[in-house]
């Protein structure tokens, strides 16, 4: 993680978070270890609980415990961990899924904060519904974080997860991509790039027009049900695939989400619909018998699979994200006080500089603009 690791280098040097206390409700992954080392070289206490108790790689979170108080192992029920953070009295917060700044909310002392980071689509959705009382940088919509960790990111962990679970060839199926934001696009291409016909389904006319000139075939769901052999949902809503589309499913189809809550894909409706039973046919993989000679084979229990089935992003992906966590909290302690209550981007100066440093990894050298050109620019803007 290259891009961190140069954050973590300069931190060292200038302490820029000394005596802050960080609290991180996040993925406990070999990846958030390092983002972890770097705020502690800040200069920061840290406290650290799973976002998603099935993703703890337990061995990360001994090896991190004496760096930071690391709360809880894989499989536990989060929440209690997540109240305990809470009542660390954090100074920063930094959430993927909004669990730890929801709770701090609902106790009324969000306003003790100098300010929270949000890393995932679904968590800045529930930030938004609230009368925040404390500013919020929005990660997530960062522009760098955007394309590493959305795109290219969930893209290619989800179809991971898919292949490690059940090892199908993607070859000549046809994969149903439903939701076409950010992360429906990274998994449409790279589900094509295998060899797979991509039948996207999305409700944003714009989103729709968008994969329907990048060359998908898209259509409602409900047609898709029946021709699709295998589905992700990744729409940040519930209940995009039910009842009615399990009635239309073929046999073998397989089902899998790719978004951060287990909602996606109607669980109590396959359930009821599993007429013969539920058997786990593989782990990670339970055959759910319709009864009338189909199965529907759901992934991971319909969590998200690119972490609960494979290993999630990879770092190279995780040190863009990171990256943009570790400035914007350093962004939150010098500024943080001046920001007004509710979700803010990340600023452009942050982005450019995480892909700067990025750039300067991968010995890629880029021109300046001259003097002439930024005057030519100065000039349209004075107009
Ligand atoms: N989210 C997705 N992949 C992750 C990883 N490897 N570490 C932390 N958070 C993640």
């Amino acid at each position: 993680m290259p891009v961190l690791r140069s954050i973590r280098a300069r931190f060292a040097r200038e302490q820029p978070l000394a005596g802050v206390r960080v609290a991180a409700c996040l993925h406990v992954t070999a990846e958030t270890a390092n983002l972890v080392r770097a705020f502690v070289a800040g200069g920061a206490e840290v406290g650290l609980c799973a976002a998603n108790p099935i993703s703890t790689q337990d061995d990360v979170a001994d090896a991190l415990s004496g760096e930071a108080e690391v709360l809880g192992r894989r499989g536990d029920d989060p929440v209690p961990h997540v109240i305990a953070l809470a009542a660390t009295e954090p100074q920063v917060t930094l959430d993927d899924g909004a669990d730890l700044l929801s709770v701090l909310h609902a106790q009324g002392r969000a306003g003790t904060l100098l300010g929270g980071t949000e890393e995932t689509t679904t968590g800045l959705v529930r930030l938004r519904a609230l009368e925040l009382a404390c500013p919020v940088l929005a990660v997530n919509e960062a522009r760098t974080e955007r394309l590493f960790n959305d795109h290219y990111g969930t893209g290619q962990s989800t179809l991971d997860g898919i292949l490690r679970a059940t090892n199908l060839l993607l070859a000549g199926r046809t994969f149903v991509v439903v939701g076409y934001g950010w992360t429906g696009r990274g998994i449409a291409n790279r589900a094509r790039g295998a060899g797979a016909q991509v039948i996207v389904c999305e409700i944003d006319p714009m989103r729709a027009l968008e994969a329907r000139m990048e060359g998908f075939e898209v259509m409602p769901a409900l047609l898709a049900a029946e021709r699709g052999d295998v589905f992700v949902t990744v729409t940040g809503s519930r209940d995009v695939l039910g009842t009615e589309h399990f009635a239309r499913m073929k046999d073998g189809a397989v089902l899998a989400n790719a978004g951060h809550f287990d909602i996606e894909i109607d669980l109590g409706a396959l359930r009821a619909a599993a007429a013969g039973g539920v058997r786990e046919v593989l782990p990670l993989v339970d055959s759910y018998d319709l009864g009338d000679g189909r199965r529907l084979n759901l992934l991971a229990s319909g969590r998200v699979v690119n972490l609960a089935a494979g290993q999630g992003h990879p770092a190279a992906v995780m040190d863009m994200s990171f990256a943009n966590q570790a400035l914007a909290v350093e962004h939150l302690v010098r500024h943080g006080s001046e920001l007004a209550p509710g979700v803010h981007p990340v600023p452009d100066a942050v982005d450019s500089e995480v892909a700067r440093l990025k750039l300067e990894s991968l010995g890629v050298e880029i021109d300046e603009a001259t003097e002439g050109q930024l005057r030519y620019g100065e000039g349209w803007g004075r107009r």
